[in-house]
């Protein structure tokens, strides 16, 4: 029995010794000190002890089983000591290294630029609309006034889904949709149209090759107002103000006579050069002008045909390239540098 309490304990402490994690002493408690474990199956067999001899051989047991206990929790603590200066030695944090240098991006001039347009519209009172892309021939030609055959319908050079459907060469079928929602209105609520006051941009498509002043596919801001006694002195007086808080206080505004099918009369807008104040420079190509949008006096056929009496009512309407603005205002020569994503380029925005 002495003997094998002996062997018990001196086999434990070597294996205790021996133990490199806390999974192995934990291993080792429950096979010697566990139910089923060896000093336990001792302790069964102390019936076959003589009576006289028990408390002795009991003390023995006790004995060795505490000495066992004493060395597991000693080992256990040396191991736990290790773990945790091992962690911390995985955590040190130098706090001389460079952070993390975090990219954020910037905005694109388009953005800046339709930010800063809705931004002068908005302070006007107009409300930003948007319509769809692929859009009915009817809404983009049709009800503007271009019917089939017109000669506007080939300048426009159109990505045509069907014979019906197209990708939307303008923002202008926009003014339509928004007149003809604004009668249906009106209708169902029994009440008489509500005026109309907004913009709306959006991008738009034409077949066109890629070049410094062309893309497939570029921006338009599409403008319109109906209501009551609206005259070409407002348009005139609009697009004034819109041409001072955009491009600075200095500037005046020229209108040339023009034609577009769904305006009446019709003109084009130049600024003076914002860059030489109309002395004449590389910018505006020396004429001291720059052009930059269409409008005119929503055409009387275009309102009949959207539900709207032309005796009554009164609009005007404007179409403004997005990029053609971006690019003056922030003197890019090159439309494809907006298309292209080079960080270098995105980068000075
Ligand atoms: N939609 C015309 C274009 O794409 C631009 C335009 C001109 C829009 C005159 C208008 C306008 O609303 O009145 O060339």
């Amino acid at each position: 029995m002495k003997d094998k309490l002996r062997e018990i304990r001196e086999e434990a402490m070597k294996r205790i010794e021996a133990a490199r994690d806390l999974d192995a002493l934990n291993e080792i408690k429950v096979g010697v000190l566990g139910k089923k474990g060896d000093l336990t199956q001792v302790l069964k067999s102390m019936k076959d002890v003589a009576p006289e001899d028990r408390p002795k051989v009991g003390q023995m047991v006790n004995d060795t089983r505490a000495a066992i206990e004493e060395k597991l929790e000693s080992v256990r603590k040396e191991i736990a000591n290790k773990l945790r200066e091992e962690k911390m030695k995985n955590e040190v944090i130098d706090v001389t290294l460079p952070g993390t240098h975090k990219m954020i991006g910037h905005r694109h001039p388009n953005q800046i630029a339709l930010e800063d347009l809705e931004r002068v519209f908005v302070g006007m009172g107009y409300e930003i609309v948007e319509g769809p892309e692929v859009e009915y021939d009817h809404y983009n030609f049709e009800l503007l006034n271009i019917p089939a055959n017109h000669p506007a319908k080939d300048e426009q050079d159109t990505f045509y889904i069907n014979k019906e459907i197209l990708l939307r060469t303008q923002t202008s079928p926009v003014q339509a949709r928004v007149m003809e929602d604004k009668v249906r209105e009106a209708k169902e609520t029994n009440s008489r149209m509500k005026p109309i006051r907004i913009i709306a941009p959006g991008r738009v498509f034409r077949s066109d090759e890629v070049d410094a002043t062309h893309s497939p596919s570029f921006h338009q801001v599409e403008g319109l107002v109906v209501d009551k006694n609206i005259t070409f002195a407002d348009l005139k007086g609009t697009l004034q103000q819109f041409a001072e808080e955009f491009f600075g206080p200095e500037t005046k505004i020229k209108l040339r006579p023009h034609h577009f099918p769904f305006t009446e009369p019709s003109a084009e807008v130049d600024v003076s050069c914002f860059k030489c104040g109309g002395k004449g420079c590389r910018m505006c190509k020396g004429s001291g002008w720059i052009e930059i949008l269409g409008c005119g006096m929503v055409h009387p056929k275009v309102l009949t045909d959207c539900g709207i009496d032309p005796e009554e009512y009164s609009g005007f309407a404007f179409g403004i390239g997005l990029e053609r603005v971006a690019l003056l205002k922030y003197e890019i020569d090159d439309m494809r540098l907006l298309y292209e994503n080079d960080v270098r380029f995105l980068n000075q925005f």
